[in-house]
This record gives structure tokens, C-alpha cells and sequence, in this order.
């Protein structure tokens, strides 16, 4: 085996990274001596790009050019209605990849993908990893919110690539932290994770039993978290602004910035003091604002906020099958679990007292350096099971959706189903796959699509397609199909309908791999389609409503015996 595995906690707001020897993991400080790393690009006037601190420092002055938050658009189209009320909160611009609609971020004249400029935050802690360790690290464990996509783990994965680094597992943050947090280890029990950081929110039910930990089941808001509760104080500084000197500063990159800046240092204070004094000298021209805030007034602010972890949290323990009481203990991780108010919350959901042993900024990487740990064979005894948060399946005839794998299904998973024409002498369907729980397909997150040709023509309903979903340990999904009886071998053309083909990561991590100057425009950033199969969408077949589909089978064999098969288009 050569070099470390490095543990990442690839945060929104802030990265982790850890090592581990044996069961022992370290945090490895960046080389600004911080344990911590604010997952922050900027590209500056001068050409070159830094990360981490020195990003966070010149944001004030570079508004436009400094990245943060690209994990929320990770994986994401350009028309995501999320992204889409993003747009107006964040002070750089987001643009659109003509070829796939991804949403992409706009410096200068490039439009840089999301897991670009995450390779960027990954390449500094490789980088000063490798500087701390003195030895090369070629391979991580990235942490994701228990809640992310297929195509959010995908860009996760290809933001690793890109930047030198084989991700040999995704795991998600929650269960990072269960497995960190030491619990479970002389005797079985029941934990919640709860994990509140700067842009989401996660809730985890896990039951460790002889040192197999398995995820129950997930639950979570992948809008909510610090970022919201300093939007409030922002708004609340805004409003009094306008009030004392009628100028309303929205408009004022700059301004705003020091707002949420002092907006993120009051909230923290507030967590340990009753009473802040927010000092904004000079904010506009030569007008200065000081004003005090109360820990009473900041709660009443974001009173929602907190109220809105504890729908998921219900989720969670319904779908764990459980109620509070079931649960032996709740780990708290994330940034915002220090927030007095955020903490009581978390007693009235779960009617106990929070372990308190673990340090919220750092359990979720120690977690994902022990996964190193067990994958290179130094731990033995623990096993990790997680499962998929959201379902996954195929769109049938009339907008059906026919989940495959059922939510909250422990992976790895192999399942398949058997699928049929609904037309006479149908010679292909076209295998659409999504993500969701709606009963519509349309209305779930499409995965992707290809084709499968050369169908045996026969009647409406007598063909047997079976069509075999995999998720790996990473929770990246395969979709196969197969026409059972023609007998015939198919080739498959897999469409992806979003994220990065091979060609632009490789291209990707030979620029983060030897940066060069931000401001030279990139090659094909935009407007790279990836080759078309023939289209022959347009033969889609208009087919009456089938019967409906049964119900999905509880076991992972074939379900082929059934005669009421769901068609395909
Ligand atoms: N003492 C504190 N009191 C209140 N909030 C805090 C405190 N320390 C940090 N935070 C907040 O926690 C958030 C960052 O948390 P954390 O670093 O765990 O998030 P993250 O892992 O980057 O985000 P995510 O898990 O959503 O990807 C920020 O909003 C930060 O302001
Ligand atoms: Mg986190």
C-alpha cells in the first residue's frame, strides 16, 4: 500500500481532514495552522487563486470572484428551482453549461464546473497533507450529506479525481461521525446523528450491533443550515441600516459581505455570551452602524429554523421504525449543534441530553480517515452499511414511476425487475431513470436515460426486459437492460444527463494538477455536447394506460414470474 488515506469532510462552509493509525485518528491542521479549512476559491485580479483562509480574508475586497458554497451546487441543473433562489443570495454569478445544464460558476470570462473548483479546495488539503506528513497521499475517503443524489456523489467523486486524488469511498457524513464518535463499541445500541452545518441539515439513525454499523435510515434538508441563520442577522443589520441612513446597501457587493462576516461572528459569540455589540465601521462611504444584539432577539429570529430540523428527525425515527425513546444516544455534529437553542431543540426531540464527547467540526473526517483505517485492512472488526436516502426506478407508460430500490435500502444493492412493451411489435423502450419519492416521474430528479434496441417483436405486454439497478459502496448507481427473450447480447448507451464526462475530468485534473493563471479563458467549457446517440426519441410510443404495476417485491431476487408487468416507453 503506498502512502496515507486521507479522511475529508468536504464541507459547505468548512473541509476537514484527518489520518488514522489504526483506530486513532488525527486532525492534520492546514498550513495556515487551522484545523479547520473554510471551503472558500477566490481568483484574484493578479491571475492566481487561493483557497482556504486567504480566500476567506479578501473576500471583502473580491466579492465577485470569491467562491463559496459551491457544495450546494454540486450536481445541480442550472433550472434546479434551488439554484435558482440561490442566485439572488449569492454575490458571484452562476451560470449554465449549454451542453448538460449543469449549473456552473462564472470567473471572469470561464465558467468553471462545481467539482472543478472543489478540486481546488481538495488539492490545497492534499497539498498540505502531504507538507504536514511529509509523504505522498494519493487516496481519500469524502465525506457527503447522508441526502446528496447519485449526481451529487458522481461530481463528488470527479471533484477527487480532479484533483490527484482516488477516492476509493464516498461515505456519508453521518455515519463518518457514528463511527468517530466511539460508540457502539462494547455494546450494541441505537444512535441519532444530528448534523447541522453551514448549508444543510442531516439526521441519521443508526443501530451498531457487534460492530456492524447500519444506517436505519436518513433524513435531512439540504437547504438549511448556518448560511440561513446568518442571512437573518443580515437581513435584521440591512433593515436597520435603511432605517437610520435610508440607504438600502443590497446593491453594495462589498456591504454585504461585512454584513455577513459580522453577521457569522455575532451568531458565534451568541452561542457562548447574552449580548453581542455588531460594529460595521465605514460600511458605506463614511456612514458607520454599531448596534447590540441580544442571544433572546437572535433566537426569536431563527426560531423556524431550529423548528425545522425536527420534521426530519421525525422522518427518520419513523422510518428507523423507532420512536425518541428507542434511541440510546445522539451525537450532535456541525458548526451550528453549539448554538444553546439548537441543542435544547435537539433534548425535546430526542428526550435526552446530546453525547457530548465528540468535537462537532471534526468527528465527521476523523470518521471518514477510520473508514481509510478499515479499508487498508488495520481494522477488522467493523463493518459499515449505509443505505440510500432517496428511491430510485424507471419511468413507465403515462409519467409511472416504478422504484427499483426503495428508499432508505442498505447498500451495496443489486435489484432487479422485469419490465414490457406496450405496443404491438415494439423493437426498443427507453429506460429513464430517476430519482424520488413522487408518484410522477417527472416530478422526480432525473438520473438519466438510454435505450435499449432490438426488442424480439412481439405482442403489447409478452416481452421480458429486465432491467437491473446496482448501487456500489460509493451509492454511484448502474443501471443494465436486458431483453430476456431474444436471447440477444445489447448494447447499452448510457446518457448521463448531468455531471462531468470522462474526458473533461481528465482535462480538469491535468489543469488543477499544474494551475495556471484563473483568468485564461478554458478550452470547451461551454458548449461541449457529449456524442449523441441516434436520436430516436422521437418514435417515443403512445401507449393507452397500463394496469397498474404491482407492488415492488420486498426481496432483491427477480420478480419475473409476475404477468401484470410494468411497460416501459
Ligand atoms: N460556536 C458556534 N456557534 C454557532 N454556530 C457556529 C459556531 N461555530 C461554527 N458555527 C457555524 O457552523 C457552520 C459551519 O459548520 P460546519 O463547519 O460543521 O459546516 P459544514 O460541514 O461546512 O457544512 P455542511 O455540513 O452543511 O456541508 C457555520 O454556519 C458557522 O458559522
Ligand atoms: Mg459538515
Amino acid at each position: 500500500m503506498t502512502g496515507k488515506t486521507l479522511g475529508i469532510d468536504l464541507g459547505t462552509t468548512n473541509s476537514c481532514m484527518a489520518v488514522a493509525e489504526g483506530i486513532l485518528p488525527t486532525v492534520i491542521p492546514n498550513r495556515e495552522g487551522g484545523r479547520t479549512t473554510p471551503s472558500i476559491v477566490a481568483f484574484k485580479v493578479d491571475g492566481t487563486t487561493v483557497v482556504g483562509l486567504p480566500a476567506k480574508r479578501q473576500a471583502i475586497l473580491n466579492p465577485t470572484d470569491t467562491i463559496f458554497s459551491v457544495k450546494r451546487l454540486m450536481g445541480r441543473k442550472y433550472d434546479d428551482p434551488d439554484v435558482k433562489s440561490l442566485m439572488h443570495l449569492l454575490p458571484y454569478t452562476i451560470g449554465k453549461d449549454t451542453a448538460n445544464g449543469d449549473a456552473r460558476v462564472r470567473i471572469k470570462e470561464r465558467l468553471l464546473s462545481p467539482p472543478e473548483v472543489s478540486a481546488m479546495i481538495l488539492r490545497k488539503l492534499k497539498d498540505d497533507a502531504e507538507n504536514y506528513l511529509g509523504s505522498e497521499v494519493d487516496k481519500a475517503i469524502v465525506t457527503v450529506p447522508a441526502y446528496f443524489n447519485d449526481s451529487q456523489r458522481q461530481a463528488t467523486k470527479d471533484a477527487g479525481t480532479i484533483a490527484g486524488l482516488d477516492v476509493i469511498r464516498i461515505i456519508n457524513e453521518p455515519t463518518a461521525a457514528a463511527l468517530a464518535s466511539g460508540l457502539g463499541g462494547k455494546q450494541d445500541m441505537r444512535i441519532a446523528v444530528y448534523d447541522l452545518g453551514g448549508g444543510t441539515f442531516d439526521v441519521s439513525i443508526l443501530e451498531i450491533a457487534r460492530g456492524i454499523f447500519e444506517v436505519k435510515s436518513t433524513s435531512g434538508n439540504t437547504y438549511l443550515g448556518g448560511d440561513d441563520f446568518d442571512a437573518r442577522i443580515v437581513a435584521f443589520l440591512m433593515e436597520e441600516f435603511k432605517k437610520r441612513e435610508g440607504i438600502d446597501l443590497r446593491e453594495n457587493p462589498k456591504a454585504m459581505q461585512r454584513l455577513k462576516e459580522a453577521a457569522e461572528t455575532a451568531k458565534i459569540e451568541l452561542s457562548t455570551a447574552n449580548e453581542v455589540a455588531i460594529a460595521l465601521p465605514f460600511v458605506y462611504e463614511d456612514k458607520s452602524m454599531e448596534l447590540p444584539l441580544t442571544r433572546a432577539q437572535f433566537e426569536n429570529m431563527v426560531k423556524d429554523l431550529v423548528e425545522k430540523t425536527e420534521i426530519p428527525c421525525k422522518k427518520a425515527l419513523e422510518s428507523a421504525k423507532m420512536t425518541a425513546r428507542d434511541v440510546d444516544a445522539v451525537v450532535l455534529v456541525g458548526g451550528m449543534t453549539r448554538m444553546p437553542r439548537v441543542v435544547e431543540k435537539v433534548k425535546e426531540i430526542f428526550l435526552r441530553q446530546p453525547y457530548a464527547r465528540v468535537n462537532p467540526d471534526e468527528v465527521v473526517a476523523s470518521g471518514a480517515a477510520l473508514q481509510g483505517s478499515i479499508m487498508g485492512g488495520d481494522i477488522a472488526e467493523v463493518l459499515l452499511l449505509d443505505v440510500t436516502p432517496l428511491s430510485l426506478g424507471v419511468r413507465t407508460v403515462g409519467d409511472g414511476f416504478k422504484v427499483i430500490i426503495e428508499k432508505n435500502t442498505t447498500i451495496p444493492i443489486r435489484k432487479s425487475e422485469i419490465f414490457t412493451t406496450a405496443e404491438n411489435n415494439q423493437t426498443f423502450v427507453n429506460i429513464s431513470i430517476f430519482q424520488g419519492e413522487e408518484e410522477k416521474a417527472s416530478q422526480n430528479h432525473p438520473l438519466g436515460e438510454f435505450q435499449l434496441i432490438g426488442i424480439k417483436p412481439m405482442d403489447a405486454g409478452k416481452p421480458r426486459i429486465d432491467v437491473t439497478f446496482e448501487i456500489n459502496a460509493d451509492g454511484i448507481l448502474n443501471v443494465t437492460a436486458k431483453d430476456k427473450d431474444s436471447g440477444q447480447v445489447q448494447s447499452i448507451v448510457i446518457k448521463p444527463s448531468t455531471g462531468l464526462d470522462r474526458e473533461q475530468v481528465k482535462r480538469m485534473s491535468r489543469e488543477v494538477q499544474a494551475p495556471k493563471p484563473a483568468a485564461e479563458p478554458e478550452q470547451g467549457a461551454v458548449g461541449v455536447a457529449p456524442s449523441e446517440p441516434p436520436n430516436t426519441g422521437e418514435l417515443e410510443i403512445a401507449a393507452p394506460l397500463p394496469a397498474p404495476a404491482p407492488p415492488p417485491a420486498e426481496d432483491f431476487s427477480d420478480s419475473g414470474s409476475s404477468t401484470n408487468l410494468p411497460p416501459l416507453t
